[in-house]
């Protein structure tokens, strides 16, 4: 990608003479020098309309030829040394039409502030509507660096188009067909396994699509780092692509089905994951794999008490077809375990009791791996994208039991339903395979900056990130 790919982005050497306006960002403890950042007219105007430099508080300062600067609040920052590119979402919204520069305090990274920039002026697909231009709306000025701050925020925005776009424009194919695209771009190698195939190789997966006339699928891609040899690591991911779930027969009510077109958003996050990956060009092996599937009610969707063979050989009973995410997954870890991966991550929007636990905005973290947990979390927090660990409880997998198969996909017991079903998942992980299984929510309930209502790639940065510390990549590649 290069910088001519962000609208919201004006390349340094593309501003000519053109006036360039600025955003002095600054914290709380800094308004005594406000005078010095922003000259002592502003520090009237501020004072007069109550500036207090809170976080994400936006004011336009006027001048002669109308609006002449900004400021924007950062609040007091966090203590630990992390960052919070989010706050730079406040100003897409918020500034007129034009360049800008952000003035930032030293210890607020470039790339953070172009990062929470792009997240800010994201704006949803036009599904055919009309759609205003971009000419309205403010440029940040950069230099060549910034582009790898803004492909990340490009894969993050993709994933909120793909979870955004309504279900009947985004099925199983289309998901299939988006993955491809993005996925073969990058010179990886994409199969999209359907039909008999998909009944042989991915029979949890196709039992799932049963019900749907759109039919099911699987993406599998293979791809490999420049500096990759045939031993370099594999990192396998596996996302869960449900482009609807009304529940099957276990049908939802309407207002939790109402959401679900945002089942496949572990699918986004997985896709938009493997992507960062190979934009980086890591020097390791990967292998992706999106069941993509939608989950419907009809006569040839599957029934409650089903017993389904898996990939692996290990029977389920269909407890509840509303359970279907884990039944997705399960084969396509067992796929995933065939070629022996030194990381494996899966991703999805698997259970309404991870939200009850964490809320919204912490996807839930289930690891087989000390270490790896340790990274990942870490990661999280420092690049403000975090994730809760919680645990793979053995004392629960009895809960699965069935009388009719090797498990149930539901649990026994209305409790800690989030741990049940990553327990399920579990075995279908190969003994010895390094296991990150997360449960997302993958929704923005409500906007805040840098956040807009609806789809979100939770968790993208604090997976990439975590991965270069796994595999010892050293620091922030690319930033
Ligand atoms: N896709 C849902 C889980 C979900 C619900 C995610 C709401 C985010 C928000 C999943 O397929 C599901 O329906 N899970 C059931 C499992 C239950 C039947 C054991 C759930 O969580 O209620
Ligand atoms: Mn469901
Ligand atoms: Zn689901």
């Amino acid at each position: 990608m290069t910088l001519d790919d962000f609208p919201c982005l004006l390349p340094q050497a593309a501003v000519g003479g053109h006036r360039v306006r600025v955003v002095h960002a600054l914290r709380p403890a800094q308004l005594p020098h406000l005078a010095d950042l922003a000259g002592g007219r502003a520090v009237a105007f501020a004072t007069d309309m109550g500036f207090g430099a809170k976080y994400g508080e936006v004011l336009l300062l006027p001048g002669d030829q109308g609006v002449e600067s900004a400021l924007l609040g950062l609040g007091d920052g966090r203590d630990d040394g992390g960052c919070d590119p989010f706050v730079f979402g406040a100003l897409p919204p918020r500034l007129p039409a034009g360049a800008w520069r952000v003035q930032a305090p030293a210890d607020v990274g470039a790339g953070d502030i172009v990062l929470g920039f792009c997240l800010g002026a994201y704006r949803m697909p036009a599904f055919g509507r009309a759609r205003s231009s971009d000419s309205d709306a403010p440029r940040l000025v950069v230099t060549e660096q910034a582009v790898a701050s803004a492909e990340v925020a490009a894969c993050i925005c993709q994933g909120r188009d793909l979870i955004n776009t309504p279900p009947n424009l985004m099925g199983p194919m289309d998901l299939a067909d988006a993955a491809r695209l993005t996925l073969s771009a990058q010179g990886a190698d994409v199969k999209v396994i359907t039909g008999e195939e998909l009944r042989r190789d991915y029979p949890t997966v196709a039992h799932v699509g049963m019900g749907s006339d759109r039919p099911p699928c699987v993406v599998v891609a293979q791809w490999r780092g420049s500096g990759a040899d045939v031993n370099a690591p594999l990192l396998s991911l596996a996302g869960k692509g449900v482009c609807f779930d009304t529940g099957g027969y276990d049908i939802k009510p309407a207002s939790s089905m109402l959401r679900m077109k945002k089942d496949m958003g572990g699918a986004a996050l997985m896709l938009s994951l493997a992507r960062l990956v190979m934009l980086r060009d890591l020097p390791l092996r990967l292998e992706l794999r999106l069941g993509c599937v939608e989950n419907s009610v009809s006569g040839h969707a599957m029934r409650p008490s089903d017993v389904i063979v898996t990939r692996s050989g290990q029977t389920v009973e269909v407890g509840n077809t509303d359970a279907e995410g884990r039944l997705v997954l399960c084969d396509l870890l067992s796929a995933a375990c065939d070629s022996g991966p030194d990381l494996l991550i899966d991703a999805a929007t698997l259970t309404g009791a991870a939200r009850v636990a964490l809320g919204p905005d912490l996807p839930a973290l289930f690891c087989n791996d000390d270490a790896v947990a340790v990274h990942l979390l870490a990661a999280g927090d420092m690049c403000a994208d975090p994730m809760w660990r919680l645990p793979l409880w053995n004392g629960y997998r009895e809960w699965l039991r069935s009388p009719v198969a090797d498990m149930n996909n539901i649990s026994s017991r209305p409790m800690a339903g989030a741990v049940t079903a990553a327990l399920f998942l579990q075995n279908f992980v190969k003994t010895g395979v390094r296991w990150a299984h997360i449960d997302t929510y993958g929704w923005n309930d409500s906007a805040r900056h840098g956040r807009p209502e609806g789809g979100e790639n939770l968790c993208l940065r604090a997976t990439y990130e975590g991965i270069l510390k796994i595999f010892d990549f050293g620091g922030r590649k690319g930033d």
